[in-house]
């Protein structure tokens, strides 16, 4: 990485869903991306959940009373101020990683304007499957009002899918989006307890340790972060 001025790329982790995994998601890249070495910034854009926030609060905790973390800054944004406060934060970060809320927002839109791509998690349930459409809108909207060039790289990561029988219903999934214009990531995240459980103490998946620690799904969340970030964001990371 450059050791000059700071590209900073801004990563949307959104959808207008509830509860698809965006703030799991998102906590846990942070981490990822601070253990690659990438100067990041966790972004809460949630004003209703500020789950980042609280993870980011429970963690500084684990942090005072001993625990060797790596720091993670978190910054709480609202409503208009979103799409002004992302740039202007930008110069200071490798990477930006913003959790919205699961609905529609000014936050939300602000955010699709200025992101250099948009991670929509999503589980494989026909219902969430639906959901696609109102995101494929605000997509299209935001498309006219870039601030860089060119159309808002968005990609599907599809999350919670089965440890049994994922294979199939991810297969689904991927066919269901692609009817929309739509694409997944190659990589998936599967439904783990490790997941839940690491976000409820401030922890991703990473620090884990004991009977808590889930190699599997460490090594799936580094895979697919290192997905986005080098194929879809076109950072450079080290091996
Ligand atoms: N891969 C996974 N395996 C197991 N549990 C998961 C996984 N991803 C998310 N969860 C659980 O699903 C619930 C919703 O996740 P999360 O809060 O990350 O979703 P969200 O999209 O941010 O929700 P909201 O729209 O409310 O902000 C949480 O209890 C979380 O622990
Ligand atoms: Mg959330």
């Amino acid at each position: 990485m450059s050791k000059k001025k700071r590209l900073s790329k801004i990563l949307g982790v959104g959808h207008t869903k509830g509860g698809v995994g965006k703030s799991t998601i998102a906590v846990n890249f942070a981490v990822v991306a601070a253990s690659l070495d990438l100067k990041v910034l966790l972004a809460d854009l949630d004003p209703v959940q500020r789950s980042s926030s609280k993870w980011a609060g429970v963690r500084r905790q684990l942090q005072d009373s001993g625990r060797d973390l790596l720091s993670i800054r978190c910054v709480g944004m609202e409503g208009k101020g979103v799409h002004r406060d992302l740039l202007e934060v930008g110069e200071d970060y490798d990477l930006i990683v913003a959790d919205a809320g699961g609905f529609d927002s000014v936050a939300l839109r602000g955010l699709l304007v200025v992101a250099d791509a948009l991670l929509m998690p999503a589980n494989v349930s026909a219902f969430e499957m639906w959901e696609f459409g109102r995101m494929q809108e605000l997509i299209e909207q935001a498309n006219g009002f870039r601030v860089s060039d060119g159309d808002l790289p968005s990609w599907v990561l599809l999350n919670q899918v089965g440890v049994t029988g994922g294979v199939k219903e991810a297969k689904e999934a991927r066919e269901f989006l692609a009817e929309d214009g739509f694409k997944a990531i190659d990589r998936v995240i599967h439904s783990r307890k490790a997941f839940r459980r690491g976000a409820e103490v401030g922890l991703s998946v990473l620090e884990q340790t004991g009977r808590a620690r889930d190699q599997k799904a460490i090594d799936e969340m580094i895979a697919a972060f290192r997905d986005v970030a080098e194929n879809v964001l076109g950072l450079e990371l080290p091996s």
